[in-house]
């Protein structure tokens, strides 16, 4: 049987081959491993990609959204606006400062509904999570003029979202900080855990760089803080620095890939496809997510036609009892997680692959 991947981390390898194997050996032959030149080149050229002075790379997203909220000075008895539908680290990393998420439904673009922020704001609350969910954001010019009229601290979740931007402003430059994951399936995926944020702030990027290594400013020796340990690998960087050269060009190609799905499969009543019509918003497709009215009927039908196929995420995070969070009731969250399905949708795919999924979906609809 035919097999389409989601990802495919072996073919992207062999289509850059020299340029990934020339950054390792530059990395190894030098025995730069730690804070060395190529960590500071891909900050520097991460920085000039979304626009923003200060690049600060960090081991994951998780810790970029737990950076943010400790340079933002959130703490116990401060509250925090997050999606009900997102991965689990935006609001564990809430939960680990020890303040309190409060958790607000999403619109039927997966991102938060800016109609229901109000409603969840309370005298405790600091800040705002704007999570920008499969390569397109949030409503941002909306959500910003929210927190200006409350005095909330914006922290943008931009992990799926590298590149994307609102009327050319790009996903990361609106909040205090735009936080990114590297982690290898993200549309700048490394080859481990990865992360940075991006601010126009000195005093958050200080801060990041010093906790990023238990506190230490690396010049002085004077400890700063309780901090951690969360640095970028310099050898991740350097990758990370090759693959980032790529991302316009694989921006490109998702969108040509999206535009596929959408020319092959929207004449189908009962999926709804993530072609959206707000006006500037530009969808860079890190995932192509459609909602299929017939939920796990239809996963598993392209599952079983060996085309791999992510269903994030059936169960909310909020349900999960052991999280011990407030359900408060979110009626599109919960009806998108029995439809949500994200097709194959990477650089890699042939166009055979693509249309063999095409052809997938159709025959499960019984159409030709
Ligand atoms: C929306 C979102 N937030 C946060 C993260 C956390 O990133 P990481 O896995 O690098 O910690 C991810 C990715 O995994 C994500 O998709």
């Amino acid at each position: 049987m035919r097999k389409v991947r989601f990802v495919e981390p072996a073919k992207v390898y062999r289509m850059i081959k020299e340029e990934l194997d020339a950054a390792y050996f530059d990395v190894m032959s030098k025995g730069d491993l730690i804070d060395r030149g190529h960590l500071r080149s891909f900050e520097e050229n991460l920085a000039r990609f979304v626009g923003t002075k200060y690049a600060v790379g960090l081991n994951s997203g998780y810790d970029a959204l737990h950076m943010s909220l400790r340079a933002a000075g959130i703490g116990a008895g401060d509250e925090v606006i997050v999606p009900a539908h997102t991965f689990v680290a935006t609001c564990s990393a809430v939960v680990n400062v020890n303040a309190t998420p409060v958790l607000v439904d999403v619109a039927t673009d997966f991102n938060i509904d800016p109609d229901k922020i109000e409603a969840a704001i309370t005298p405790r609350t600091r800040a705002i999570i704007a999570v920008h969910l499969s390569g397109y954001m949030a409503d941002m010019p909306r959500i910003m003029k929210i927190a200006e009229n409350h005095a909330l601290v914006v922290i943008e979740d931009a992990c799926q979202s590298l590149g994307s931007s609102i009327d050319g402003r790009m996903a990361g430059t609106f909040g205090l900080t735009g936080c990114w994951s590297f982690y290898p399936f993200k549309i700048l995926g490394g080859y481990g855990d990865g992360g940075a944020i991006t601010t126009d702030d000195p005093d958050v990027a200080i801060f990041a760089r010093r906790m990023r290594y238990n506190g230490e400013d690396r010049e002085t020796g004077e400890y700063h803080g309780h901090g951690f340990t969360c640095l970028l690998d310099n050898l991740q960087a350097a990758f990370l620095d090759v693959k980032l050269r790529h991302l316009p060009a694989g921006i490109e190609r998702r969108k040509a890939v999206a535009e596929m799905y959408r020319r092959g499969l929207s004449d189908i009543p009962d999926l709804l496809l993530p072609h959206y019509d707000k006006p500037g918003f530009d969808h860079v497709y890190q995932n192509y997510t459609l909602r299929a009215k017939q939920g796990n009927e239809f996963s598993e039908y392209l599952k079983k036609n060996g085309i791999e196929v992510l269903t994030q995420f059936r169960k909310p995070y909020y349900k999960h009892q052991a999280l011990n969070l407030v359900d408060r009731g979110f009626p599109e969250t919960e009806a998108l997680s029995r439809e949500v399905c994200s097709l194959p949708m990477n650089v890699e795919l042939t166009d055979e692959e693509i249309d063999y999924v095409i052809r997938t979906v159709r025959s499960f609809y019984g159409l030709a």
